[in-house]
């Protein structure tokens, strides 16, 4: 399928999984989406941002104030001209921060103003993703209509088996597809 046309917001998180999230760029690339990656500051600890802004042909947006590229907020400018906000992987953090309203980077304050579809792919060792507090958090989010992409099973970079590994990036390119299928492209501003 076609993502000719589409704007979307890659949100990157601090998790080992996003070394996936450049995969993912370059799918959603391919597919003819353009597309802007918002790398949060733990994310960078784990990527550069050379790697996605090359991939997608665009600067990386890494920072809440950044006036002389994005003079009315970066997290409005980027939100208002997505078709879809995509988080992977989504830390426990995020998903947390996504659950209680909580605005307090580039990433979560883009999320909070976004009025288009979202889809998160949380990711994270197994006894996280197994913690009560986590899994409400994710039912909220599925309550408030954010989309979630479940982790899969499977070996974990903690050197265990379980669930919390990021889906894979051709599944939430398909996620993503089968959202904006429903959906007419927003015109050319
Ligand atoms: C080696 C390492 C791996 C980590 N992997 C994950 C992970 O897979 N999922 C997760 O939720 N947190 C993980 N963390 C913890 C997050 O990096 C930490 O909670 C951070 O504050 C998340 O920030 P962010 O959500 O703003 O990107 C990891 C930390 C380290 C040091």
């Amino acid at each position: 399928m076609s993502l000719e046309g589409r704007e979307i917001v890659l949100g990157v998180t601090g998790g080992i999984a996003a070394y996936k999230a450049a995969a993912l760029a370059s799918l959603l690339v391919q597919r003819g989406a353009g597309v802007t990656a918002v790398l949060t500051r733990s994310s960078l600890r784990f990527v550069g941002a050379a790697t996605f802004a090359a991939l997608t042909g665009r600067p990386v947006a890494t920072r809440t104030f950044d006036s002389a590229r994005f003079p009315l907020g970066a997290h409005i400018e980027l939100a208002a001209r997505a078709d879809l906000v995509v988080v992977a992987p989504a830390t426990a953090g995020f998903v947390a921060a996504a659950a209680h309203g909580t605005a307090d980077d580039l990433l979560t304050t883009l999320v909070l103003c976004a009025e288009c579809p979202v889809i998160v792919a949380p990711a994270m060792n197994a006894a996280m993703w197994e913690k009560p507090a986590v899994q409400r958090n994710v039912a909220q989010v599925i309550a408030d209509g954010v989309r979630v992409v479940e982790p899969g099973s499977g070996w974990l970079s903690c050197r265990r088996q379980g669930t919390g590994r990021m889906a894979e990036p051709d599944q939430i390119a398909a996620a993503i597809e089968a959202v904006l299928a429903t959906m007419p492209p927003q015109p050319a501003s």
